[in-house]
């Protein structure tokens, strides 16, 4: 039985191994393996709390802001904080921008390559291209120049040998069985994706001031100036909200950029991004049976739509247990445990044992196989990332589990969006448990919250322009009013799926922290039941034709679009797993 490992699986964030067995030309067993050793948590202890969101986010600079929030959520929910409607706005319109660009990087840089043969698409009839392109969406630069201009671009690259992030690929892969036009047509997106992305990033800079790791977080809500007249509210006098802001950005020439920007981000995802991914999945249909996995989905929910203590959200929370879309389950954050049986921690006394995130540790100690090794064959413990478990059992996370949540739930956007879907890919709801599915649903997502942009920023210029400035509530600003010990906790969302940050503040210091991230999630090795995680259990089945060039793996494995950064959250120099044995070719790009 062959034993493939591909390492480092490249096009995701992180350092992440995969190795399977492969029987009869299947993947029979699987193992996921964080390769670098980080620990953020530990450099949290100790520190005053209203400074770890500013740790906490370099976690990711792909996953930017995103730790920024959950951080400074869970700090305010243990010191009892409100943020003004103000914050929660120019939050969501944050965290909603890196979504959708994150979905369509995602799809052009980090995905495509496993359905596009590159060396194809750079002989494809531009003619054709454009017909393709005209019929799918009324997208202007579909002209035949346009896509023959890419053409060349591609052609070029290739002759040259300087194929950059085509180096090593598959080119000639029976798997790849995509007509050259549409591939063409992905492969010129992929390029305009490179410029479109700083439409999304100049809206984060305006509003976080700086991208990646925005910096105008706040515990009590955000650091920006509302240039609009009238008195500053009452507590804005912090020095930071001087030296730190944009002034302009909520000011009427701010907002108005803003919403130019906002306009151009959709665009793309309208008349681009959504109908290539549909072309893609259209053609790649028998990808839904493939990558299905454990069929148990979990969400916590993301963009609080009012300021209550229980706000209404966007994207509901809620589980799904074992595909049964008849209704979803609650989530109880007390049945969140992680375990280190496999993984390289120690829990001192019973390393079997699950802990609940504010009891749990973060203490390294490898006992992995020497390095360099060729294989984690017989390895007692294999991973940087522990096992994150609801109620003892592995959950899936991500688009896909927030959309099959949604959607139950009645999200009338979401419910559209897939019912659009299955109606252009002529195709049952069945569809989005494979490997595919995962992509249609992070492009379905992409769409509602890039619907949803205009109308957060529409409400906060409402708010401005009425006369409500008020950007934070520092009335919890002072320790001193801090009680001796105070626990919180955020459970919320990332682009890769559910995200939660825990947080023990004792005597007005961080006495521990605890994240546990989407890919933690994802990405899981087992646990101590010797359960495999979501990525281990969806690339069981998956059929491998020619072990050395393994592209149906990346194919599972990018579904999920794994962030290892964060999944791990710790820094170390060098990946173990990047000195191992590589197959030769191993990762296309
Ligand atoms: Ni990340
Ligand atoms: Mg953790």
């Amino acid at each position: 039985m062959p034993r493939i490992a591909i390492d480092p699986v490249t096009r995701i964030g992180g350092q992440l191994r995969v190795e399977v067995e492969v029987t009869d030309g299947v993947v029979s067993d699987a193992w996921s393996s964080g390769t670098a050793f980080r620990g953020l948590e530990r450099i949290l202890q100790g520190r005053d709390p209203r400074d770890a969101w500013l740790f906490a986010e370099r976690i990711c600079g792909v996953c930017s802001g995103v730790h920024a929030l959950a951080s400074v959520r869970a700090v305010e929910r243990a010191l009892g904080v409100t943020v003004p409607r103000n914050a929660r706005l120019i939050r969501n319109i944050l965290a909603g921008t890196r979504y959708v660009q994150d979905h369509v990087v995602g799809f052009y840089h980090r995905q495509a390559l496993d359905w596009v043969d590159v060396t194809a698409a750079a002989s494809a009839d531009p003619a054709a291209t454009s017909r393709l392109a005209r019929s799918l969406s009324d997208w202007p630069d579909s002209s035949v120049a346009s896509f023959q201009a890419a053409r060349d671009r591609l052609a070029a690259a290739i002759r040259s040998g300087q194929l950059g992030p085509f180096a090593n690929g598959y080119g000639g892969h029976p798997a790849y069985t995509l007509a050259p036009e549409a591939g063409l047509m992905v492969m010129a997106h992929y390029l305009r994706a490179l410029d479109w992305q700083r439409t999304p990033t100049q809206i984060t800079t305006l509003l976080g001031g700086k991208d990646p790791h925005p910096q105008a977080f706040l515990v009590g809500g955000m650091v920006l100036v509302p240039d609009w007249g009238g008195p500053r509210p009452a507590g804005s006098e912090h020095p930071q909200q001087v030296d730190r802001a944009s002034p302009s950005a909520l000011g009427e020439r701010g907002l108005a950029e803003l919403v130019g920007l906002v306009a151009t981000v959709k665009a793309f995802v309208d008349e681009v991004y959504r109908p290539d991914v549909l072309a893609v999945a259209g053609h790649y249909r028998d990808w839904a049976a493939t990558g299905q996995g454990i069929g148990d989905y979990l969400a916590y929910g993301e963009f609080p739509e009012d300021d209550t203590a229980q706000p209404s959200l966007l994207l509901p929370g809620g589980r799904i247990v074992k595909r049964a879309t008849a209704r979803t389950e609650p989530i109880d954050q007390a049945a969140i445990g992680e375990t280190v049986a496999y993984s390289h921690y120690t829990y001192g006394g019973d390393d079997t044992a699950s802990k609940h995130p504010f009891d749990g540790r973060t203490d390294p100690r490898y006992d992995g196989p020497p390095l360099p090794y060729a294989t984690l064959q017989g390895a007692a413990r294999y991973s940087w990332v522990k096992a994150p478990r609801y109620q003892g059992g592995p959950m899936e996370v991500g688009p896909l589990a927030r959309m099959l949540v949604a959607s139950v739930e009645g999200q009338v956007d979401v419910r559209a969006g897939l019912g659009r879907a299955f109606t252009t890919l002529e195709a049952s709801p069945d569809l989005l448990y494979g490997t595919i599915g995962r992509t249609v649903a992070r492009a379905i997502e992409a769409q509602v919250i890039a619907d949803r942009l205009g109308r957060w920023l529409n409400d906060l210029r409402a708010g401005l322009a009425g006369g409500d400035l008020a950007v934070a509530d520092l009335g919890r600003w002072d320790p001193a009013a801090w009680p001796s010990e105070a626990r919180g906790y955020a459970l919320g969302e990332s682009p890769r799926g559910a995200l939660g940050h825990w947080v023990t503040i004792r005597d007005r210091r961080i006495a521990s922290y605890q994240v546990v991230d989407a890919t933690t999630w994802n990405a899981s090795p087992r646990d101590a039941s010797g359960r495999r995680g979501a990525l281990e259990e969806a690339l069981v089945g998956t059929p491998v034709a020619r072990p050395d060039q393994p592209v149906e793996i990346l194919r599972t494995v990018h579904s999920f679009d794994p962030c290892l950064a964060c999944a791990v959250h710790a820094v170390g120099r060098e990946s173990g797993g990047a000195i191992a044995i590589r197959v030769r070719k191993g990762g296309a790009g």
